[in-house]
């Protein structure tokens, strides 16, 4: 049998015992009476599993679509159900977050601790003049604090708007400047392999540059000097010491439509986007696809090793877990230090039952070899999950034996920071192929079509498309109704259809596989960047005249970055110079957006219209045809 051969009939089916304690036995059962009645199923979740300060009129209404509303007319908060409605039950003294630091320091919250800092920082935001609608910037390493910071916000009705701490200058000034925050909360450092992370000298060069923000708070994480501003900076403890911190802090009512959170992703083209959430249909969507497919229990040690940063922080670190009254875990640091079986140790450590995180992340453990997880009884975990990228069957096969020891299904989670919960996902008890994300939710309907919307045979590429609405779909974009418009559902405006940027396949079982981004989104190690980005950083050296980068294959990495610099007169291109754009790079926007490779040459191929033409570039570099070049500039 050739490998290919082998991949396809390569199927794995789940254990007796895990399809007996699933909560969704049977999907095709689920799935249809789903999407016979999409507003009767989301209805029943929302009114069974949630509490409501007051019921909705309607469930969805699309009549202003692609404006798609849900729970029209009910009142809510989703910190009263990730944290209020807690505070009633015996899940107040259950551990809501346990956190380990890289250098070894442990913490762990309780509901009850932890409702009590995020009344204590609410009550602060708010004696600061912070209310409903405003935008709050948080950038920080990860921390407990975060998730307070966050969850504050959400209590007074505040945006949060987070900004992923590995983030540079440039980046954190253009999120700032674009949500217009008065606030930003920060802190000193973050560890990252045994090296502090200078944040706060970052926002402080950020603020420098954007004239919204006027307070800053700090919170004490690595302790090393900071320059902290008279009467713009403060100490979060200090703050959480005064009068002002007090526990006793309502929580805002808010429409179920009413803005949760922004949070800035890359697009096709220009600056990143505000994709905005809501607090109804959010927390619906996210707590529900996470307890179907993680299948949580309320004895599960939760563990999603993403950064709150990201979307899949947001919803399954901070807000999924805690609606669902679970236990979850944060780990700061790098999985490799002190040593390659960081991870493992912490799995064994803790009782981990659930693992998710990224293809990159189980690819750059797997180099390492199986004798670092054989040292450590994982014998705990009982779920696997990944996300971010399409998952290669070797890693897949990887984690599946020698982390789930052959006993725990591996969850491949398709989504996006727009889709605010998973999409296209298995639940435990479906059969699973390794490199396919399976089916998707219940409910939702997606296919694999062609420029005109005709399905593409099974097996065959085509363009991913959604064409359902789902409670935690994103809204708009904050400040920009017509590229919300334009950017997701304007390709199959006549259909009604999202578009997500993907390509993908869908075999004869109905099972779709992620191919990869349709545009100009590069997927380095997992994290979303935009070309734009990385070429308007280089443009921004003195020595760089126009510049255009493209997304090429790694084995690690999934894909890594090569630009291409045409340079001002007077600059020579070197090794050094080279070295120094990379780093500029680094500075700007962050190390992850680092070209791995620069390459100077004396002209880009472009439209006549002046547009850069990435595939070409992309052709050349992988030795590929060209293709069709009929429009290139003379
Ligand atoms: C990619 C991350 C294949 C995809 C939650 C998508 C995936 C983009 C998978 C969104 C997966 C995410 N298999 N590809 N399981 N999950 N992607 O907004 O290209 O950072 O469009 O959200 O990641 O990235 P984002």
């Amino acid at each position: 049998m050739s490998e290919k051969k082998q991949m396809v009939g390569d199927v794995y089916y789940p254990t007796p015992e895990v399809v007996a304690q699933a909560h969704v036995p049977d999907y095709e059962k689920v799935n249809s009476a789903a999407v016979a009645d999409l507003a009767g199923f989301w209805g029943r979740i929302a009114a069974e599993n949630f509490e409501w300060y007051e019921p909705w009129e309607t469930v969805l209404d699309e009549s202003n679509a692609p404006f798609y509303k849900w729970f029209v007319g009910a009142k809510v908060n989703i910190v009263h159900n990730a944290l209020d409605r807690h505070q009633r039950t015996a899940v107040r003294n259950k551990a809501a977050m346990i956190f380990e630091g890289e250098p070894g320091d442990v913490r762990v919250l309780t509901y009850q601790q932890l409702n009590h800092q995020v009344c204590k920082f609410a009550s602060v935001l708010r004696s600061m003049g912070v209310r409903k609608g405003d935008r709050v910037t948080i950038y920080m390493g990860r921390i407990p604090e975060l998730a307070i910071a966050m969850l504050a916000c959400a209590k007074i009705g505040a945006m949060h708007s987070v900004v992923y701490g590995g983030f540079s200058t440039e980046a954190l000034h253009e999120r700032i400047e674009d949500s217009q925050s008065r606030v930003l909360v920060t802190c000193d450092g973050a560890w990252l392999r045994g090296q502090i992370v200078e944040l706060k000298k970052i926002a402080n060069e950020a603020v420098d540059r954007s004239a919204s923000i006027e307070t800053v708070i700090c919170v004490k994480r690595t302790g090393q000097e900071v320059e902290m501003v008279a009467e713009r900076d403060h100490w979060y403890h200090d703050l959480m010491n005064l009068p002002i911190a007090s526990p006793k802090a309502a929580t805002e009512v808010m429409d179920a439509e009413d803005p949760l959170f922004i949070l800035y992703t890359s697009g096709t083209t220009g600056k990143p986007k505000a994709i905005l959430h809501t607090h109804g249909g959010y927390m619906v969507g996210t707590a529900t696809t996470l307890k179907w497919v993680f299948d949580i229990k309320p004895e599960d040690i939760w563990w999603c090793a993403a950064d709150p940063g990201w979307i899949t922080g947001h919803s399954y670190i901070v807000y999924a877990p805690l609606v669902l009254g679970a236990t979850s875990f944060m780990y700061e640091g790098a999985p490799t230090y002190p040593n390659p079986d960081r991870w493992w140790q912490l799995v064994a450590r803790y009782g981990i039952t659930i693992l998710y995180t990224a293809p990159t992340a189980i690819r750059g453990l797997m180099r390492f070899g199986e004798s670092w997880p054989e040292q450590h009884d994982l014998s705990s975990l009982r779920l696997l999950g990944t996300v971010g990228e399409p998952i290669n069957p070797e890693a897949w096969r990887w984690y599946y034996r020698y982390i789930g020891k052959e006993r725990c299904p591996v969850m491949d989670t398709w989504w996006q920071t727009e889709t605010g919960s998973f999409m296209i996902t298995p639940v435990p008890s479906m059969p699973l192929k390794p490199g396919s994300a399976t089916r998707p939710f219940p409910g939702l309907q997606v296919d694999v079509v062609d420029e005109e919307g005709n399905p593409v045979p099974p097996n065959e590429e085509g363009y991913l498309v959604v064409k359902t609405p789902w409670p935690a779909m994103l809204r708009t974009i904050y400040g920009d109704p017509d590229r919300y418009v334009n950017q997701y559902w304007s390709r199959y405006e006549e259909q009604g259809w999202y578009l997500p940027g993907d390509s993908a396949k869908k075999d004869e079982d109905g099972y779709i596989w992620i191919i990869g981004r349709i545009d100009d989104v590069i997927k380095v190690s997992g994290y979303r960047l935009g070309t734009a980005e990385v070429e308007s950083a280089l443009v921004s050296h003195p020595a760089v005249a126009e510049a255009a980068v493209i997304g090429v294959p790694d084995e690690l990495k999934g894909n890594i970055i090569k630009a291409f610099c045409i340079l001002r007169q007077g600059y020579q291109g070197s090794e050094k110079l080279a070295k120094e754009l990379k780093d500029h790079v680094g500075h700007e926007i962050g190390p992850i957006a680092k070209p791995a490779t620069v390459e100077f040459v004396s002209t880009l191929p472009k439209t006549r219209s002046g547009k850069i033409m990435r595939r070409v570039l992309k052709a050349q570099a992988l030795g590929q045809d060209v293709g069709d070049v009929s429009t290139l500039e003379a």
